[in-house]
C-alpha cells in the first residue's frame, strides 16, 4: 500500500486539534478549515509545471516563470468538501471547480451520484479531488472513478483526516492517484466515524447536528 503524504506542518496539527474538540463551534470550525486548506494546498500544488513569459518590469525586460498549461481544477465531493473550497480557491483564484454530489447508502454505505458537474478539458488539467473525512473510501472512489470517466487523468485525493481502511481501499481501487492528509487516525467505528476523528464533518462544517 503507498502510504498518503501527511503534511505534518506544526499550524497545521494545531489548527486540526481544536477542529477535533467537540465544543469548537461551526463558524470557528469553518474558519480553521480554510486556513488549513491553503496550507495543504500549498504543499499539493508543488509540483505543478511553470514555463517562462517575457515580460518588462519599471527596470528591465525579462523572462519570468508563470503557470503552464490549462487551469487546474478543484473537484469538491458536496457537500463537506465544500468546506476546503475557499481556502483552495484563495490560494489559486484561477482554478476551475467541479461538484460531485454523493450520498451514503443507509444500507450498505456505498455512494450514490445524485450530482455530477465539472469543467471541460479534465484531460490537460491538474484535478485535486477534495473532502475533509477519508472514512470507507466508497465515495472517494466513486468520485475519481466518475472523474476518470469525464477524461481527468492528472489527479490528486487531498482530505483533512484518513483512516487506515480507506487509504487501502482507494489506494486498492486507484493506485495511480497520490493522497495528502493532515493526519492518518486510528480506525473506523462501527458506525464508520473516523476515531477519534471530528465527528461528521458536514455538520460540523454547517452546524447542522
Ligand atoms: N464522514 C465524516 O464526516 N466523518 C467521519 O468520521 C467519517 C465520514
Amino acid at each position: 500500500m503507498s502510504q498518503p503524504i501527511v503534511i505534518d506542518h506544526p499550524l497545521i496539527q494545531h489548527k486540526l486539534t481544536i477542529m477535533r474538540k467537540k465544543e469548537t463551534p461551526p463558524s470557528l470550525f469553518r474558519e480553521l478549515l480554510r486556513e488549513i486548506s491553503f496550507l495543504l494546498g500549498y504543499e499539493v500544488t508543488r509540483h505543478l509545471r511553470l514555463h517562462n513569459i517575457d515580460i518588462e518590469t519599471p527596470v528591465a525586460k525579462t523572462s519570468k516563470p508563470t503557470l503552464a498549461g490549462r487551469r487546474m481544477c478543484i473537484h469538491s465531493i458536496l457537500r463537506a468538501g465544500d468546506g476546503l473550497m475557499k481556502g483552495l480557491l484563495d490560494l489559486n483564484p484561477t482554478a476551475k471547480v467541479g461538484h460531485i454530489g454523493l450520498y451514503r447508502s443507509h444500507e450498505d454505505l456505498h455512494a450514490v451520484e445524485y450530482y455530477f458537474k465539472v469543467p471541460p478539458h479534465l484531460d490537460e488539467r491538474f484535478n485535486l479531488v477534495v473532502d475533509p473525512m477519508l472514512a470507507t473510501g466508497n465515495s472517494a472512489i466513486a468520485a475519481l472513478d466518475r472523474i476518470k470517466q469525464a477524461g481527468a487523468k492528472d489527479i490528486t485525493f487531498l482530505c483533512l483526516l484518513c483512516a487506515p481502511e480507506g487509504v487501502k481501499a482507494l489506494n486498492n481501487a486507484h493506485p495511480d492517484v497520490p493522497i495528502y492528509t493532515a493526519s492518518i487516525d486510528e480506525r473506523l467505528n462501527e458506525k464508520s466515524y473516523i476515531v477519534p476523528g471530528l465527528g461528521d464533518a458536514g455538520d460540523r462544517i454547517f452546524g447542522t447536528l
